[in-house]
């Protein structure tokens, strides 16, 4: 059995492209209105028409996600237009630069990368869990990184493994509360993050990457794999 999730709230960060939009464009399609945000709502404009064309509500909200006081604004925001929010994708994250020398990562790279995508999250994530508890149910999906052996990358893998040990650790304490939070990975996909070189295009990450927001059990803490879908 999968949750209903039609007439449900989805606020999806990062929805402007690559596996963002994908998100939003399946959520869609499971008939939820969505909360669309990225650093411009510019970014979103025409994902919008595209989501009103299928008869769904896609709204922009735009906010700088290294920024805690415009986070607070986005979620006071996104709370405000839904009434409510149902579903959470913390999707958008931020990759520094591939360094060769990764013995002289910058402690820059781990600042920025920490900043929006561990703080962030949780901070999202501590926002609407009351909310989400009050009415007894709720879904919140970190999107994490199978990212491995890659010290090059490491600003960004080590935020990725500090994401994974808030969800493993907080997860197992909503049990029974009608609130599932879990991991996805949506796999080394074709989008702006993952470079052209990757083997799997962005469409590959549905219907996966749903399934975290379908389950109509009492999972926690658990990761999926968006691949482990794909057809
Ligand atoms: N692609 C992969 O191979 C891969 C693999 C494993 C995990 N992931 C994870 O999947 C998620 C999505 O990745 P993606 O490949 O779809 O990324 P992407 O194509 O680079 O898209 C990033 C999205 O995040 C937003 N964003 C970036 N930096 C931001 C900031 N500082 N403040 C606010 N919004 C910001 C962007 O908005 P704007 O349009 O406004 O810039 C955009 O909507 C990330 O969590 C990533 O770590 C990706």
């Amino acid at each position: 059995m999968s949750a209903d999730l039609r007439g449900k709230w989805a606020l999806i960060t990062g929805a402007s492209r690559g596996i963002g939009r994908q998100l939003a464009l399946g959520l869609a399609e499971q008939g939820c209105h969505l909360i669309l945000h990225s650093r411009d709502r510019q970014h979103t404009a025409a994902l919008e028409k595209e989501l009103a064309a299928r008869n769904r509500r896609g709204l922009g909200l735009a906010a700088e996600l290294s920024d805690q006081a415009a986070v607070d604004r986005l979620v006071d925001q996104a709370l405000a237009l839904s009434g409510g929010l149902d579903i959470v994708y913390n999707n958008a994250a931020i990759m520094t630069p591939f360094q060769n020398d990764w013995l002289a990562t910058p402690a820059e790279h781990y600042r920025q990368s920490f900043e929006v995508n561990v703080i962030t999250p949780i901070r999202i994530t501590y926002r609407v869990l009351p909310v989400m508890r009050a009415r007894g149910w709720g879904r919140i999906v970190q999107v994490t990184s199978g990212i491995t052996n890659e010290p090059e990358l490491m600003a960004y893998a080590a935020s990725k493994a500090a994401l994974d040990k808030f969800v493993r650790d907080a997860a197992p304490s909503l049990r029974g509360s009608g609130v599932l939070m879990n991991l996805l990975d949506p796999g080394w996909l074709r989008t702006d993050l993952g470079g052209p070189k990757a083997p799997n295009s962005v469409e590959s990450v549905l219907p996966g990457a749903l399934v975290p927001a379908l389950l109509d059990d009492d999972t926690q803490g658990r990761l999926f794999r968006a691949q482990d879908y794909a057809g």
